[in-house]
């Protein structure tokens, strides 16, 4: 399968035409894009946009690659109802990665003065950012300890033509290996890789033990190696089908003001950990793509993030209850606060042992909500529907102080403190009042009433 975003949106616009719009018109790199896509989600609509013409810069500016999980059916090859168990069965298939020699993005390499970031159509996002911000950044770099490669996204702030803020707020593997490199007093080599195919940004969210690499988990993604390339001033391996390539160093010692930021929250954060990255050359493929992940609260970010816990949600909870039907984690929560489970229940307890499981895949999680399988969790109506008919406060409901939480969650403490809260919304074992359904032949019949009423509406 070919690595690249192009060949995606290649792909994306031979199979689903109306779900790729050119934006022609020129737009301001300040809000525009953001107004645009907020715009379009207002309506319903999560198609990807090419922004061909953004004041100020000769490169189109791609975004909303990843804004509904339609299209990570599409990276992995799959229809949709089919996307989670195929990650599932691909992620435990890991292949190592091979290495290009000669990679697009060595066509052109800037060094040293020629750097400058202001040249790229670097985005800001809402009023509240005090700068530019590079939201697809996906941060390259290895553990100085065990030489254990990772991927991930962290905002970027442009402070001038060479240096940005970076912060590493969600306290995983770049953070870890950050603060190794300074233990050693070291600075952390890494490359920020702009303009990927969405395989890579469902990967970067996995949650792996800290030795083991996210490259080899991607290849296992793609049935196939992950293609890597040497970076052009690094010993650093990268994505070979990435856009631009930016490389540089996490500076040791070194904090700066960094923020406030529009975040998927839907509120400005003032809280950053305010580390610094040096670049120090710029390689980019001929006619490069700039990638743009739209910040606040909103379907692009908060969809790559939602999707790859699912999946985590789903293995885990396997391993303790048995007949677990799905698992959801949306929007609504902002993509990681939320998550919904629907289980078979065949004892008393399960819905809590789902409910600790899933405390203990991510610290972002702190409202669990496990219903029957009759419930649909995808259905938010109908999830609320059944806390509604099904649950008691005195015994439906778990209560954990003092957990890990979220830094960037506006209700934690400034440490990042929170009150986890399991909620079971499951009917008790045995009789119980009986859900109104009607028969599959009237759903079928009516469903064929219903269109025939809307085409004579429609003369
Ligand atoms: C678009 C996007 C932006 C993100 N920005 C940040 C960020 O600024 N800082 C951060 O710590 N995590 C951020 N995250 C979450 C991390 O990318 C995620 O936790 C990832 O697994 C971290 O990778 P690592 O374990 O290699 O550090 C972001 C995620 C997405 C999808």
């Amino acid at each position: 399968m070919p690595q690249e975003l192009r060949d995606f949106i290649a792909k994306m616009e031979a199979d689903r035409p109306d779900e790729v719009l050119h934006i022609q018109d020129e737009v301001d790199p300040k809000y525009d894009v953001t107004g645009v896509m907020l715009e379009a989600e207002r309506h319903g609509h999560y198609p990807l946009f090419l922004f061909h013409r953004i004041k100020g810069s000769d490169l189109p500016v791609v975004t909303g690659v990843l804004s509904h999980r339609k299209r990570f059916a599409d990276a992995l090859g799959v229809p949709l109802e089919q996307a989670t168990q195929t990650y599932i069965r691909r992620s435990v298939n890991r292949i190592a990665p091979s290495e290009i020699r000669k990679a697009p993005f060595h066509a052109n390499v800037q060094t040293g003065s020629e750097v400058d970031l202001t040249k790229l159509p670097i985005l800001t996002y809402f009023p509240v950012d005090p700068a530019p911000y590079i939201t697809a950044a996906m941060v390259v770099t290895r553990d100085p300890i065990t030489g254990t490669d990772t991927l991930g996204y962290h905002r970027c702030m442009v402070k001038c033509k060479n240096r940005l803020g970076i912060s590493l707020h969600g306290r995983r593997r770049v953070w870890e290996y950050q603060l190794r490199a300074e233990e050693l007093k070291q600075d952390l080599p890494a490359a920020i890789c702009i303009g990927l195919h969405p395989i890579h940004s469902l990967a970067s969210m996995a949650l792996l033990p800290y030795d083991e690499s996210k490259f080899q988990l991607i290849g296992g993604l793609f049935g196939e190696p992950m293609e890597v390339a040497r970076c052009a001033t690094l010993d650093l391996m990268v994505p070979a089908w990435s856009e631009i390539v930016l490389e540089g160093r996490i500076l040791s010692g070194v904090r700066e003001p960094e923020g406030p930021f529009s975040e998927f929250t839907g509120y400005a954060s003032y809280r950053s950990t305010r580390h610094v990255f040096l670049v120090e050359a710029v390689s980019y493929r001929d006619k490069p793509l700039y990638q743009s992940i739209c910040s606040g609260f909103a379907g692009d970010l908060n969809t790559i993030m939602g999707f790859t816990r699912e999946t985590d949600v789903i293995e885990a909870v396997r391993r303790t209850v048995p007949n677990v039907k799905a698992v959801h984690v949306p929007i609504s929560g902002c993509g990681i606060f939320h998550c919904y489970i629907s289980i078979k229940k065949t004892a008393e307890g399960q819905p809590q042992q789902a409910i600790y499981a899933a405390f203990g895949i991510d610290h972002g999680c702190k409202l669990v909500i496990v219903v029957d399988d009759d419930v649909d969790v995808f259905d938010e109506k109908d999830v609320l529907w059944a806390m509604s008919t099904r649950m008691q406060g005195d015994r439906s409901i778990m209560v954990m102080p003092r957990s890990m939480g979220v830094i960037l969650d506006p209700s934690t403490t400034e440490q990042g403190v929170t009150t986890k809260v399991g909620i079971d919304s499951t009917r008790p074992l045995g009789p119980y009042a009986q859900r109104l359904e009607l028969s599959v032949d009237t759903k079928v019949r009516a469903a064929k009433l219903w269109e025939e009423a809307q085409v004579q509406m429609r003369r």
